[in-house]
């Protein structure tokens, strides 16, 4: 029998009883752990947020279908990061986002960002350096720090052409206050946090930037070609400031906490290193794609629904917001045997993995999937295949996951640092 989204037949998902909700409200609880109650109503789930009604989508076919096969039922609008991001590829829509994407896709193919790899090795030559030191000195790094400005400093080399300095990553540091100040779900008709400071230090470092590589017209970063584009007019001034911004921002945060993940994993069971390296890339592969099957950064990917349908034999209506969560796929029993445990093998024997669309997407799905997945995969890669033979670090502390719009380590992560 074929549902039509109109006929009354068609069963809302099963949803988290108000009750629970209040009291969720009146603990003061976390997103996160309310998302957990609603996934506990099963893998298409409802709560009332108020001023709408949120879908939790976990079921792998319930996904794919809004990510994948109907994008344009399920939208991105009124994006969490735009007071940051504004009109950039990653928070634009429609025909705009269309031309952005064209613009920047060839540079983010496997053959585009060969392009990139002098920068990648200038990046992780500079890391290994200065674990080199720290081995010899015996000084307690934060790892996430390090981590952090490694992925800084390959997407700035990537832009604009030179490393970052450290007076420049300093001053991006004001993104931390934006993220953690963003609401996690967004709800329409929310009043959006003033975030007028923390932007215009971030827009005095992009205006200085800007006029930097203007000067120098021989310049090969990719900051070069949104300027090319704004001479075509295709592109305005603000929106090569929101660009740059965007590929900034979501072109490191998200690998930086993959890879301190990683070291999380890795302190607690010590073993996979040496199983990484006798494999070899395979192995480090394995290593980075089980780190993010448990750490999807990008936990929860929202969609608007722009018309009714019917998802998984639920009803869904316009104005619902629909919230996708690779979180809670890739942690189901179901589909993933001993969900919780790091195991990284699973990845190098495709038996052990579930196949079919929608079990794994650490990168999203379909036309709005992540620009920068190889060029992320590459460059974490370039980065361990250094590092995991020669050193091994020594956690003094482990801080737990932060649920902001990306997940990441609560704090920082010190460490004393030995050669392997
Ligand atoms: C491990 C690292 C990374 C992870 C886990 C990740 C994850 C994601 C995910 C899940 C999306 C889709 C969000 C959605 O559908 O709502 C996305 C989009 C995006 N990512 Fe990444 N990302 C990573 C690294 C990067 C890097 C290195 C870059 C740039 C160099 C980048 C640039 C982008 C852009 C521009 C978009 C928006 C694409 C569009 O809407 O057309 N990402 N990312």
């Amino acid at each position: 029998m074929t549902f039509v989204p109109s006929d009354p037949a068609v069963p809302a998902p099963p949803a988290l009883s108000p009750a629970h909700v209040a009291a969720w409200q009146e603990r003061g609880g976390s997103v996160f752990e309310l998302l957990g109650r609603v996934r506990e109503a099963g893998p298409v789930a409802r709560v009332s947020l108020g001023s709408a009604d949120a879908v939790l989508v976990s079921l792998p076919e319930a996904v794919h279908h809004v990510l994948a096969l109907h994008p344009e039922r399920y939208v991105k609008r009124s994006h969490r990061l735009a007071p940051l991001f504004g009109g950039g590829v990653l928070t634009a829509a429609g025909e705009a986002w269309r031309s952005q994407r064209r613009l920047l896709q060839r540079y983010f193919t496997g053959q585009g960002i060969r392009r990139f790899e002098p920068a990648i090795g200038g990046a992780a030559e500079r890391t290994t350096q200065l674990w080199e030191r720290a081995a010899r000195t015996g000084e307690v790094r934060d790892l996430a720090a390090d981590l952090r400005f490694y992925s800084l400093d390959v997407i700035w080399r990537c832009l604009t052409g030179r490393p970052v300095t450290h007076e420049t990553y300093d001053e991006l540091r004001a993104v931390d206050a934006v993220i953690s100040a963003l609401p996690v779900v967004p709800r329409p008709g929310d009043t959006p946090p003033d975030l007028t400071a923390e932007v215009a230090r971030i827009d005095a470092v992009v205006k200085r930037t800007v006029d930097e590589v203007r000067a120098e017209p021989s310049g090969d970063g990719l900051l070069r070609v949104l300027l090319d584009a704004e001479q075509a007019r295709h592109y305005t001034e603000q929106l090569v400031r929101d660009e740059l911004v965007t590929l900034v921002f979501a072109g490191h945060e998200t690998t930086a906490s993959t890879l301190a993940w990683l070291y999380l994993f890795l302190d607690a069971e010590p073993h996979w290193r040496g199983w990484a390296l006798d494999r070899g890339a395979d192995g480090v592969q394995a290593l980075v794609a089980e780190t993010l099957r448990l750490y999807p950064i990008a936990w929860l990917m929202p969609r608007y629904a722009t018309e009714d349908d019917v998802l998984a034999g639920y009803r869904v209506r316009a104005g619902d917001i629909i919230l996708t969560s690779p979180w809670f796929t890739h942690r189901d029993p179901g589909l993933w045997p001993d969900p919780d445990a790091f195991l990284p093998d699973r990845f190098t024997d495709p038996a052990r993995r579930p196949s079919g669309h929608g079990t794994y997407y650490p990168f999203g799905l379909g036309p709005r999937a992540c620009l920068g997945a190889q060029f992320a995969l590459r460059e974490a890669g370039v980065l361990l295949e250094r590092l995991l033979p020669a050193f091994v670090p020594t956690l003094l502390e482990r801080p737990g996951p932060a649920f902001d719009i990306t997940v990441h380590p609560a704090g920082p992560v010190p460490a004393t640092i030995r050669r392997a």
